[in-house]
């Protein structure tokens, strides 16, 4: 375990933003989690646990202690050939490319749709990634998990992580009390590849077979085309979610505007394409000061160099108080705002 004070948060956080944490505390070790919340080590509240920093917005200095998981490994559990599948497990701290990448590398399909997506291993099942058709919710078998209250262990089989969009217990009912040490993927042997999203089959087909590899890099293609790169520049992927409304209201928007993307969601409710609304209110390219809205794709606000996050956080007011008037849809943050605001 290694204990910082006075910590620059820039390096951890996606955006870029140049903020301070009191104390950051890496934890390389399950025995080393369990130390950190059975009483063994005196650490300041609050707690804030990050993985890849690539689903936060800082808005000022964080008076607390920053819990990074360093967690590694990734190894295969259970291979059923027979049957068709095989458990891979990988710790929390393990790069998530780095594990998508493997697993299409061993022929094994499921993760192959959420290449490129930034972040950790940690992140995926809080977070319920997902991208071109699939989410993680549909591989994760179990994850285990250390208390944050005693550090007792606890393991979550997939129903108990109660996953939805882009969400799970671990955001809602159970935020903060449990920190994820390790994820068990079921994979397959003999893939199905999912290439039910109209411009990922194009791009494979260009690029020939329908293969588990080719899909991977169709994704890497597609994503480096229209998401910035953090390294370049500031970003946190998509800063809103895609808006789930009533039927009745995403009915009503469609007969006005009928080129308007909508997707089935659960019954009586429909999902939005939240950055077509944003781009149909002008913002895709608008820049205020470093604070600016993506040109290739409205749902994803970057930083040019030196946006303050809070004034990241005011833009993001602005796009959601104009996508209001115009749509009378409320937009829901996907990034947690973290910080004075
Ligand atoms: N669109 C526009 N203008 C824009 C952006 C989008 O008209 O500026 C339209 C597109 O033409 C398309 C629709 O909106 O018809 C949806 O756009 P896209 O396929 O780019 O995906 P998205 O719904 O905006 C979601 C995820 C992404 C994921 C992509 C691909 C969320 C919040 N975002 O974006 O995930 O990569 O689908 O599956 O669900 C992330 O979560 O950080 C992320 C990048």
């Amino acid at each position: 375990m290694k204990i910082y004070k006075n910590i620059p948060l820039k390096k951890y956080n996606t955006f870029g933003l140049d903020y301070k944490a009191d104390c950051m505390i890496h934890i390389k070790t399950e025995k080393e989690a369990t130390a950190f919340f059975n009483g063994e080590v005196s650490w300041q509240k609050p707690l804030l646990i990050i993985g890849g920093g690539s689903n936060i917005l800082f808005t000022s200095d964080f008076k607390g202690t920053v819990l990074y998981p360093e967690l590694k490994g990734m190894k295969i559990e259970e291979e059923e050939t027979e049957n068709g599948y095989v458990i891979v497990s990988a710790g929390a701290g393990i790069i998530w490319d780095d594990l998508v990448e493997w697993t299409v590398i061993k022929g094994f399909g499921g993760l192959e749709n959420l290449s490129l997506i930034p972040g950790k291993v940690g992140a995926t099942p809080v977070q319920n990634i997902g991208a071109y058709g699939v989410e993680v919710r549909e591989s994760i078998l179990k994850v285990k998990t250390i208390s944050t209250d005693d550090g007792s262990m606890r393991i979550f089989n997939n129903a108990e992580c109660q996953f939805g969009y882009r969400n799970s217990i671990f955001k809602t009912l159970e935020k903060n009390r449990f920190l994820v040490t390790r994820v068990y993927y079921k994979l397959t042997t003999s893939p199905s590849l999912n290439l039910y999203y109209d411009s990922l089959k194009q791009e494979v087909n260009m690029l020939g077979k329908e293969t588990l590899s080719n899909v991977r890099q169709a994704v890497i293609n597609i994503r480096q085309r229209k998401l910035p790169d953090p390294e370049l520049v500031g970003n946190a992927g998509s800063f809103f979610k895609n808006s789930v409304v009533t039927s009745a209201v995403a009915d009503k928007l469609k007969k006005e505007y009928p080129e308007m993307p909508v997707y089935e969601e659960r019954e009586g409710y429909k999902k939005l394409a939240s950055g077509w609304l944003i781009d149909k209110c002008g913002w895709k390219g608008k820049r205020i000061g470093d604070a600016g809205v993506h040109d290739e794709q409205a749902l994803v606000l970057v930083n040019y160099g030196k946006a303050t996050g809070k004034e990241i956080f005011n833009l993001s007011q602005e796009i959601k108080k104009s996508v209001y008037e115009k749509f009378g849809v409320d937009l829901e943050r996907e990034v947690e705002v973290i910080g004075v605001i």
